[in-house]
């Protein structure tokens, strides 16, 4: 059984999530409009991630007996200046979410739910692996700079991303 402060905190990160999602569709389609189809492919790819780590946090709400509120989700930014200020938008957005999931992990060691604690463990795992994703693309676009073949080479490597539903952590596709 959840306690109350426990239940609004993960509806929030719920929220979080789906948040996540629509910020990156939203940098998929800015990479769309200046033709980096690579790029808008890892943005892509990186949306139906956080589609999953919603979905992990609405079922086990469900799994729990607790209520899934659903609320707004903000409107996104819609225009950066260039793919690296696109991709340390990412790592910074990364970093707050990293942030978010600590605090969760603080909620339920105060409530004394180890059971939360537990599954909470799979999200501090997986933001070192999100953060460094985003840190490594952000230094690839530092080394190459203005170099528009370096650009092109990279979108091409970019492209090639799959989304992988078993390294989410998802056994049965995105809910
Ligand atoms: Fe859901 Fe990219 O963290």
């Amino acid at each position: 059984m959840l306690s109350d402060r426990m239940s609004t905190a993960l509806n929030d990160q719920l929220n979080a999530e789906l948040y996540s999602a629509y910020l990156y569709l939203s940098m998929a389609a800015y990479f769309a409009s200046i033709n980096l189809p690579g790029f808008a492919n890892w943005m892509r790819v990186q949306r139906l991630e956080e589609l999953t780590h919603a979905m992990k946090f609405y079922d086990y709400l469900v799994e729990s007996g607790a209520r899934v509120e659903l609320k707004q989700i903000d409107a996104p930014p819609t225009e950066w200046s260039s793919p690296l200020e696109v991709a340390e938008a990412v790592l910074a957005h990364e970093r707050k979410v990293t942030g978010l999931i600590h605090k969760l992990v603080d909620i339920a060691i105060e409530e004394r739910d180890h059971a939360t604690n537990a599954f909470l463990q799979w999200y501090v795992n997986e933001q070192v692996e999100e953060e460094a994703s985003a840190d490594s693309v952000v230094q690839s676009l530092k080394r190459i700079g203005d170099s528009p073949g370096g650009i092109f080479m990279l979108d091409r490597e970019m492209g090639q991303r799959v989304f992988n539903p078993m390294v989410s952590g998802i056994h049965g596709g995105v809910g």
